[in-house]
């Protein structure tokens, strides 16, 4: 494989103006995705920050997070825990309902899926408002990890996501103003 150091990952992200509502510009990543070198430079970049961390278990929120969720675990020599809708889970759960811009939604993990202490890092595509994080960093709390920090490939630094991560390390690879 031929070196993609100094590729500019930007340039593998689809800019949609008003998708999925008025005034929204989605970062579209299915062109990096798609492309060999961009998708391994991008698990190695959320990574990297985290590879003297000694990870126990990366955990991830479906759809997206779980993209890059599986990889990075895999690189981190870590087990991967899924975050998921409810009703997708069959053991037993903790729950954690939060506030959409419109009504709620709930994210589930097993109660068994991290045993308490053990050294956790969350993944997602992309931090927005950070909502969805926020929720599994307090499922994780249920859950008594220790929380080493989240890796995304895309923050957007404008909507204030990283505010409501507080105290946890946040690590962003593509930084949109
Ligand atoms: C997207 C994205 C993040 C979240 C970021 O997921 O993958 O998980 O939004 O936004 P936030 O910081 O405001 O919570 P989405 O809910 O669109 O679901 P998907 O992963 O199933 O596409
Ligand atoms: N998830 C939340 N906001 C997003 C955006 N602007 N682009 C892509 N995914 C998102």
């Amino acid at each position: 494989r031929k070196s993609y150091q100094h590729m500019d990952l930007r340039h593998h992200v689809r800019d949609i103006p008003d998708y999925p509502k008025p005034g929204i510009l989605f970062r579209d990543i299915t062109p990096l995705l798609a492309h060999p070198d961009a998708l391994n430079a991008s698990v190695d970049e959320m990574a990297k920050p985290f590879l003297d961390q000694k990870i126990d278990v990366v955990a991830a929120a479906e759809a997206r997070g779980f993209i890059f969720g599986t990889p990075l675990a895999m690189r981190l020599d870590a087990g991967f825990v899924p975050i998921r809708k409810p009703g997708k889970l069959p053991f037993d759960l903790h729950s954690f309902a939060y506030e959409l811009e419109y009504g709620t939604d709930e994210l589930q993990i097993h109660v068994d899926g991290i045993k308490p202490g053990q050294r956790v890092l969350i993944v997602d595509d992309l931090l927005a408002t950070g909502g969805t994080v926020e929720a599994c960093l307090r499922l994780l709390e249920k859950c008594d990890a220790e929380i080493v920090g989240c890796s995304f490939l895309i923050h957007l630094v404008a909507l204030g996501g990283e505010a409501r991560l507080s105290p946890y390390h946040v690590h962003s690879v593509l930084d949109y103003g």
